[in-house]
């Protein structure tokens, strides 16, 4: 295989937004009296937002209607837009832009590729949405990871086949997606939890050009 075109989850690959998820989440569970730790928002991960919900309802075992729901889960949004709009580009993880700056240089198209509807004010507000060809998003696509819809959009807005392109996650469902798309997929965190993934990196200051082009001649689809 011969990468022609990367595609970038955002949530906790490019930027750490799920510290202000869990931020927003837990302020709802607390006021529907629901305790909502830290080790339950790993498994809101990649999740959409209404499926975020449904999980906490679940854990509180409180049973509401859709119309609750949806207000809850705009509830929940109107937090999170506070606490992302004071985001800087100081959050951007380490190594990202190092390693998005390297394949841009070599002209290698490069896509974004998440669930989240915000995508485009944290680009801005992290000022790198320059950076990307293409974004495909929660307001673009509406299947949720694993579908791999919210990457074959990606491809498809790079034109680029899918085949030839490699996705970067650090979730379970997003690593799936990933296959399901038929893509490489380096996964971002660690190893025993994103053990589908081809190869796993802890962050993208442990990438480099160079390790893609080692990746991409071991890699089998
Ligand atoms: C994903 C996050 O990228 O986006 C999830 O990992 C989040 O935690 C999902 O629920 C949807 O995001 P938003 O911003 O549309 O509520
Ligand atoms: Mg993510």
């Amino acid at each position: 295989m011969r990468v022609a075109g990367c595609i970038f989850d955002l949530d906790g690959v490019l930027v750490d937004t799920a510290r202000y998820h869990f931020l927003a989440w837990k302020r709802l569970a607390d006021k529907l009296g629901i305790g909502f730790t830290e080790e339950d928002n790993e498994r809101l991960k990649g999740v959409s937002r209404i499926d975020s919900l449904e999980i906490i309802l679940q854990i509180g075992k409180l049973n509401i209607d859709k119309e609750l729901k949806l207000e809850y889960a705009t509830l929940k949004n109107n937090w999170y837009v506070e606490y992302i709009s004071r985001m800087t580009p100081a959050e951007i993880l380490p190594g990202s832009l190092e390693f998005i700056k390297e394949l841009r240089a070599v002209g290698l198209p490069l896509g974004i590729g998440s669930a989240s509807k915000n995508t485009p004010a944290i680009l801005e507000r992290i000022g790198i949405s320059n950076l990307f060809d293409a974004v495909a998003d929660g307001n673009l696509v509406s299947t949720a990871k694993p579908d791999p819809g919210v990457f074959l959009k990606a491809a498809e807005l790079l034109g680029v086949n899918a085949a030839d392109c490699v996705v970067f996650e650090d979730a379970i469902a997003g690593v799936k997606a990933a296959l399901n798309a038929g893509m490489m997929c380096i996964g971002v965190g660690e190893a025993k939890v994103l053990s589908d993934a081809h190869f796993v990196v802890r962050g993208l200051n442990e990438m480099s050009l160079e390790r893609l082009r080692i990746f991409e001649k071991e890699v089998r689809l």
